[in-house]
């Protein structure tokens, strides 16, 4: 196995993940034990609750991270990116967007935190605004926003897979490890082809699976192997490699050619 995790809080002593290079090592151990060989390390840019975090640090701390990994003997690929908060999506100026995108030079893309207390207006204009300024999104862990499948959550979310958004589900999530609802509806995501990949989310310390342990819950979820290869080796290296693209046809375009 091969995975690629895009959502990892691996690097220490910035947020609420890895605190010492003690836990980074600890868990890239573990990582590389259980066939994870791309990790992107993704701190919170959130400045309300991690003001610690400076955009313009990540490149150079991932590349610190990574020397320390190869000197450990162990093969991960680290990359560089963000989990983005949409409040901060919507005041941050380009310039520091492009620092924390991930993917190739003509389809970057930004990977942005679904907020946990549903999926609202706000979160649109985030979106809309990203998607303006020429960055692709991944949607980190949709499921644990409230109201995804019992209010109108997936609705919302539905004209920005129209515009080429994609969505991240978390191992903890199908796990249950936040509770029936948010497996519910990760199992749902994975069940109706909507998501396009799963990621650790993984914070050293605190929540330490990986995805080989997604690739089993995605199994026994009713996955069939394919698709439970797709989801955590193939899609995420496609993002890494291609990045997001746009729809060949905006959702205006599609309305047109189907009344022609
Ligand atoms: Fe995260």
């Amino acid at each position: 196995m091969s995975y690629v995790d895009l959502h990892c809080h691996l690097l220490p002593g910035l947020d609420d993940g890895a605190a010492t290079y003690d836990d980074t090592l600890r868990h890239a151990r573990r990582l590389h034990a259980e066939g994870v060989r791309d990790v992107a390390c993704t701190p919170h840019v959130k400045r309300d609750e991690f003001p610690g975090v400076a955009v313009r640090e990540i490149v150079e701390r991932v590349a610190h991270a990574q020397r320390r990994i190869a000197a450990a003997g162990l093969a991960i690929r680290l990359h560089s990116g963000a989990e983005l908060a949409h409040a901060d999506a919507l005041l941050l100026p380009a310039s520091d967007l492009e620092r924390i995108a991930q993917g190739p030079a003509d389809a970057r893309w930004l990977l942005l935190e679904c907020p946990f207390d549903g999926i609202d207006d706000d979160f649109a204009l985030a979106a809309a605004r990203l998607r303006e300024l020429g960055f692709g999104l991944l949607l980190a862990h949709p499921e644990r926003s409230a109201g995804l499948l019992a209010g109108d959550g997936l609705a919302r979310l539905r004209p920005l897979l129209a515009h080429g958004a994609l969505l991240q589900v978390n191992v903890c999530s199908l796990l249950g490890n936040h509770g029936l609802d948010v497996q519910d509806a990760a199992v749902r995501l994975v069940r109706e082809g909507v998501a396009f990949c799963l990621a650790s989310d993984g914070h050293p310390g605190s929540r330490e699976q990986t995805l080989q342990l997604g690739f089993h819950l995605l199994l026994r979820a009713g996955a069939s192997s394919t698709q439970a290869y797709r989801l955590t080796q193939a899609n995420p290296r496609l993002l890494l490699r291609d990045g997001v693209t746009r729809p060949l046809f905006d959702v205006e375009q599609r309305a047109l050619a189907a009344a022609a």
